[in-house]
């Protein structure tokens, strides 16, 4: 048999496979397989729409409110079915014919979706069934499908209907139910197109389609207008139907007139057609992987799960100003509604930081533009400064819903909303982070620091002071251990606090000397002034922060030790911690058991505030007491771990965090995929194991590589300049990719060096 699809595909280090048709595994799949470029995500569903399949179409930053507690991401029409009828009512699909052969791959490299199916009915034999698609990266309005059918025993005349379903709908499994957020405004025959505009409910937002299906038989070549047709097969002839999809989700209404837009869109993708369409898309691709890839030695099931892990962040962001974040899901999923939290700038952040710092910048901007609804939260609540929300969606207020339900199914009242504070100092600290390492000083000036300094007074306005300790305080709080509700002083919040006021002061000082206009500027219309500033600093140095005296441990919020002393004893295979017995959901406040990384992650966000034998104690303290529960947590503490070169843990911290959604480990990879995860993988690799960190504003690259892999290649970005590196278990090479005087200093194996741009230095790991 002629095989179609398979010239398309790259080699099998960039293909994630699937060589079963499993219904119970379908929507597990369906979020694995998705595609997308960062304007929309799709969801990999068959194309004929199984039973208890999720469709899921998703275009960023497109949210609405109606029948919902709170925004959710608008699960939008689905352009890649594709209905396939024999006579007789035999679809082809597992419900009406048995599955001979089925698979599917992911090609990672190029962000392709491919599948071959021989189906078999009992009127007609055998037919094969191929399909490929892709969302174009290099152009964010559209997307192709072709699929070759071929009826292997008998001539067979087939009915096909393809447009866009729009009998999609937000499932809500955990929320409210399902709701549909757009309804139809326009739908026609327009020659030998289709076209489709959809409206969301809430502010109108119009979605427009506009497809195009070209049919080649042998030779033959027709344009085919009908939603609905036939084509009449001889026994191994083959029909190849190629479906071009434009689209346009328009946030901003003032934009040209969109159905024009849309048509005008499609025309172009058919006069350049499925070749130049799929190699201008690969190419754009080429590029991306070319500064994101990391390639491992010695390992290579880790080589391709990190390339998993990449490639959805990659389709999970923002590559033009888009005005989003990322949310908890990606753009693949309902999870958490689509939602951003402090998963994008903690978690995500780093990976464009480094890799590609202008998505990183279009992240921060989405925080930035919503500082003024930060403001009202603030005001609102009686505090200054700027206070942004735990949950935020399109308009920037706190969107967190008031309740969910448990595993056991019993209703909970959420209360992260009211109460997980840390996220406006983590957006400060992603905002410092940024400009750390880009030196991008427009965007800082402009709006970065300004979010540092609103921060920073919203902290001063939040704290208490507390004469008898003769020390400040942030009391009624949730810290990134969520199982703790209302807790005072937790270690966490007071020093990530603490770390932004402290900082703003310093960013203040050191860039008025240079810039001394601008912050003057900013200083005024904050109404920030030298006694501000002052009692900023008072306060930053003066938090307090609970520890044991006697152990050096940090207690993780006042009054934790004394908590019931309950550790965990086991794990199970995939190195998740098992419940102690007795303890459930219900009684678990009152324990010492904590969610996720809460202490440990301050070392890994603030590594230079503490020593490293504070680091270990706290780290072996900590990790009888964590749950991972969250899927953040696994990744955090690979990567102090390997900091102590405890690479053994390091390696299962990084397996678990790195197959998260490649195995599904937390049994909810079907709404979504984890978002924070991936880029907590990639920082595992890259601050971790390779240990390439920024510390006291010197690059320092200090390698911690697990025992079996033999060398790790990778390029990031650091202010402006490329640097790759290559490293194994006895030495780092280094280059900096510059304009030849270029200069920069390192410390690599704990070394120091000034090195010349374009010169290969290698480093001995002594
Ligand atoms: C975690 C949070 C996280 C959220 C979204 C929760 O389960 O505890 O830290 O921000 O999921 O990923």
């Amino acid at each position: 048999m002629v095989e179609f699809i398979d010239k398309y595909l790259s080699d099998n280090e960039w293909l994630i496979a699937d060589h079963e048709y499993s219904s119970e595994l379908q929507n597990v799949r369906e979020t694995q397989f998705a595609l997308g470029n960062g304007y929309v995500g799709s969801r990999g569903i068959l194309e004929e729409k199984p039973e208890g399949s999720m469709p899921g179409t998703f275009f960023a930053g497109i949210y609405d409110f109606t029948g919902a507690e709170v925004e959710e991401l608008v699960n939008a029409p689905e352009p890649f079915h594709f209905k396939v009828m024999a006579p007789e009512g035999e679809k082809l699909g597992a419900a009406a014919m048995n599955i001979v052969k089925h698979s599917r791959w992911l090609d990672m490299q190029k962000g392709l979706l491919a599948r071959k199916t021989v189906y078999s009915s009992v009127n007609h034999g055998k037919f094969d069934y191929q399909s490929l698609r892709f969302i174009s990266m290099s152009n964010p309005n559209i997307a192709v499908i072709r699929v070759y059918i071929t009826p292997l025993d008998k001539k067979t005349e087939f009915t096909i209907r393809s447009f866009v379903d729009t009998s999609v709908f937000n499932k809500g499994l955990v929320t409210e139910g399902d709701k549909k957020h757009f309804h139809i405004e326009e739908y026609e025959k327009k020659g030998n197109n289709n076209y489709l505009r959809v409206e969301t409910l809430e502010k109108e937002i119009p979605i427009s389609y506009a497809t195009r299906i070209v049919v080649r038989k042998g030779r033959k070549k027709h344009v085919e207008s009908h939603r609905v047709f036939k084509i009449l097969l001889r026994k191994n002839e083959t029909a190849c139907i190629t479906k071009y999809i434009s689209f346009i989700a328009q946030r901003n209404k003032l934009q040209k007139d969109i159905k024009k837009e849309t048509l005008k869109l499609l025309k172009n993708a058919t006069t350049n057609g499925f070749d130049k369409l799929l190699e201008s898309h690969a190419s754009a691709w080429k590029k991306i992987w070319q500064n994101s890839d990391i390639k491992i030695k010695g390992d290579n099931d880790a080589l391709k799960a990190l390339r998993f892990n990449i490639y959805h962040l990659v389709i999970s962001s923002p590559h033009t100003d888009l005005d989003v974040g990322i949310g908890a899901k990606g753009l693949v999923g309902e999870g958490y509604r689509g939602h951003v939290f402090w998963d994008s700038e903690i978690f995500d952040l780093p990976f464009f930081i480094y890799t590609n710092p202008v998505i990183a910048k279009n992240l921060l901007m989405y925080r930035c533009r919503r500082i003024d609804k930060a403001r009202e939260i603030a005001r609102k609540k009686g505090f200054m400064g700027a206070m942004f929300p735990w949950e935020s969606a399109d308009k920037g207020v706190e969107v967190t819903p008031s309740w969910y339900k448990d595993i056991k199914g019993k209703i909970k009242q959420v209360l992260t909303g009211h109460l997980e504070h840390h996220i406006t100092a983590d957006i400060a600290f992603g905002m410092y982070h940024y400009f750390q390492a880009t030196n991008d000083i427009r965007f800082f000036l402009k709006y970065g620091l300004e979010i540092i300094l609103s921060a920073a007074q919203f902290w001063a306005s939040r704290v208490k002071y507390n004469k008898k300790m003769k020390k400040y305080e942030i009391l009624d709080v949730i810290s990134p251990d969520e199982f703790h509700e209302h807790v005072n002083n937790s270690a966490f919040t007071n020093i990530i606090a603490s770390w932004n006021l402290k900082i703003a002061v310093t960013l203040v000082k050191t860039l008025r000397r240079k810039f001394p206009k601008q912050i003057h500027a900013l200083l005024d219309r904050l109404k920030v002034d030298e006694k501000a500033m002052r009692q900023w600093f008072k306060i930053g140095s003066g938090i307090f922060i609970p520890v044991s005296k006697r152990t050096g441990i940090i207690e993780s919020f006042q009054g934790y030790f004394k908590r019931k002393n309950v550790s965990i004893k086991e794990s199970d295979h995939r190195f998740l911690p098992i419940m102690p017995k007795g303890i459930t959901n219900d009684n678990i406040q009152s324990t010492q058991l904590i969610k996720q990384a809460d202490i440990i992650m301050l070392f890994h966000v603030l590594p230079e505030m503490f020593s490293y034998n504070q680091k270990k104690i706290n780290f072996y303290f900590y990790e009888t007491k964590t749950m991972h529960q969250s899927s953040l947590s696994a990744a955090i503490h690979g990567i102090i771990a390997s900091e102590f070169s405890n690479l053994n843990k390091a390696y299962k911290y990084f397996l678990l965090s790195l197959n998260a959604d490649l195995h599904d480990v937390y049994g909810n990879t079907k709404n979504g995929i984890h978002a924070a995860s991936l880029g907590g993988t990639w920082q595992v690799v890259f601050h971790g194991f390779c240990g390439i960190r920024i510390l006291g504003n010197i690059l320092h690259i200090d390698p911690h590589l697990p025992g079996h892999w033999k060398n790790v290649n990778l390029v990031f970005r650091l202010k402006s300049h490329k640097i790759s590196v290559e490293i194994n278990h006895k030495k780092a090479s280094v280059k900096l990719h510059a304009v030849k005087r270029e200069h920069l200093n390192i410390v690599v194996f704990g070394r120091q060096e000034r090195i010349a741009a374009n010169r290969l230095y290698t480093f001995i790991n002594k």
